[in-house]
């Protein structure tokens, strides 16, 4: 298993470079089923959950080319025939996200087998919102052998008010409301950027889509999609990885290619830190750090409100600041993995409940930590970044979920960090999470 070896220090300076949000990609990926047409996705994250999709989608007989040299970005999918509409388990368990299939599989072939998800490293992670969304536009879904299987003829239009607010639940409903027949409302959805841009995907396959992106979307079911071409938006969430890394680090980092316009909670939490903001451009934005950085509470919130998926970066920054940071999550009931990890580097952090108390600024020194799900390592990287001395991060699997070449990108711009490969340790399966 792989380690990154990272010694503290070094203020980040230059230009870093963003990739494909991953959580567009991964649905886009998956509403290539609804078409038996080519699907072209460009800017697409070379991470590993987008290799665990690929190997979903062709084992259920779809055609993935995943680009090489200057096209290395783009990835193009043929589901022209899907032999086994079968999300199998030994796949599911290692990414959740693949019960994104379950829509446009029961949309498309009117038969869907995928196993249930079950905990993950980050709590439980139900799906019955999909389930009952499914049920309410007439799919008869049965449970057993850990497996979901869902029928229908065609989809029917439905009105769904979902319980909750659920990012993927949300698109796997757009998707198979896209082919069913007539007129589907759904209310209390996700407002997230990734849901615009699959509906912007779905919107160029030929589907009738109105209000993505708010809490209200409603679709007119057409009897059949083509093929298109999409470009997948900029990951918000490793910009704002790399925002606190600037900030955290004392730096002066720009980072580009990214949003600017989706970050507006991460960017207004830094600055009540006290680091220095500047949108250079839609696509650019600049951190600096010069003075002692100041303790900010953060409260994690669906979309517009401060990401859930950045809130360990946050808690490694919280490390530094002075005063008390609240630190308080309210989507995942149990996504203080990190803290653990962090005390033992030094950080003062007491947790109730929800709620994490992070005191500082602590001094925080080298040691070798565990990374336990793909942003708690985010987080380890960030303090190993400012730690006296070298660190040594395990299982940085879970980072390679969802960040691409982050040692490279941070070498880039002065980070002193390396990959140690250890070809004679076991394989062993990453938990999920995400
Ligand atoms: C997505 C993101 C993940 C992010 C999360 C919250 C992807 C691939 N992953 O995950 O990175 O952390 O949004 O922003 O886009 N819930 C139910 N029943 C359901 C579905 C969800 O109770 O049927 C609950 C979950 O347990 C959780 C909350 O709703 O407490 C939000 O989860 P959800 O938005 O569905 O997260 P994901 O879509 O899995």
């Amino acid at each position: 298993m792989d380690k990154f070896v990272i010694r503290g220090g070094n203020p980040l300076v230059g230009t870093v470079r963003v990739s494909g949000a991953k959580n567009s990609a991964l649905p886009c990926m998956a509403a290539a089923i609804l078409t038996g047409d080519e699907v072209t996705l460009e800017n697409i994250p070379q991470v590993r959950d987008i290799d665990t999709e690929r190997r979903l989608l062709e084992s259920m007989g779809a055609e993935v080319q995943l680009g090489y040299g200057r096209a290395q970005h783009r990835t193009t999918i043929n589901c022209r025939t899907l032999s086994d509409p079968v999300a199998k388990y030994e796949i599911v368990k290692t990414m959740r996200a693949s019960s994104l299939v379950l829509g446009p599989l029961v949309a498309r072939m009117g038969l869907a087998r995928v196993a249930m998800p079950g905990g993950c490293a980050i709590g439980g992670r139900p799906i019955d919102l999909h389930i009952k969304g499914l049920e309410k536009m007439g799919a008869t879904l049965v449970q057993e052998h850990g497996y979901i299987e869902a029928r229908a003829d065609r989809l029917a239009g439905a009105h769904i008010v979902f319980d909750k607010i659920t990012v993927t639940g949300t698109e796997d409903l757009l998707m198979a409301a896209v082919l069913a027949e007539g007129e589907t409302l759904m209310e209390n959805c996700a407002r997230e950027p990734e849901v615009g841009d699959l509906a912007g995907l779905l919107k160029a396959m030929g589907a009738k889509i109105e209000g993505a992106g708010t809490s209200t979307i409603k679709v007119q079911g057409v009897t059949r999609l083509h093929g298109a071409k999409h470009r997948i938006n900029p990951d918000r969430i490793e910009a704002g990885t790399f925002l606190v890394a600037g900030a955290i680090t004392g730096g002066d980092l720009i980072v580009a290619n990214c949003n600017a316009s989706n970050l507006g909670a991460v960017i207004s939490k830094l600055e009540e830190a006290g680091a220095r903001v500047d949108i250079l451009g839609h696509d650019t934005v600049r951190v600096r750090a010069d003075s002692q950085l100041r303790a900010a509470d953060i409260s994690t919130e669906e979309y517009p409100g401060f990401p859930t998926d950045m809130q360990a970066q946050y808690m490694a920054l919280a490390t530094q600041s002075e005063g008390a940071s609240q630190v308080k999550e309210n989507i995942f009931e149990n996504r203080f993995m990190h803290v653990q990890e962090l005390v033992r580097m030094g950080a003062n952090i007491k947790v109730e409940g929800r709620t994490a108390t992070v005191r500082g600024p602590a001094r925080l020194s080298a040691t070798a930590v565990m990374c336990s799900d793909l942003r708690a390592s985010a987080s380890l990287v960030l303090a190993a970044l400012v730690a006296d001395g070298e660190s040594i991060l395990d299982r940085v699997y879970h980072m390679d979920r969802g960040y691409e070449r982050i040692e490279e990108k941070l070498r880039g711009v002065g980070a002193q960090i390396r990959r140690m490969g250890n070809v004679f340790a076991a394989r062993e399966e990453p938990a999920m999470a995400e």
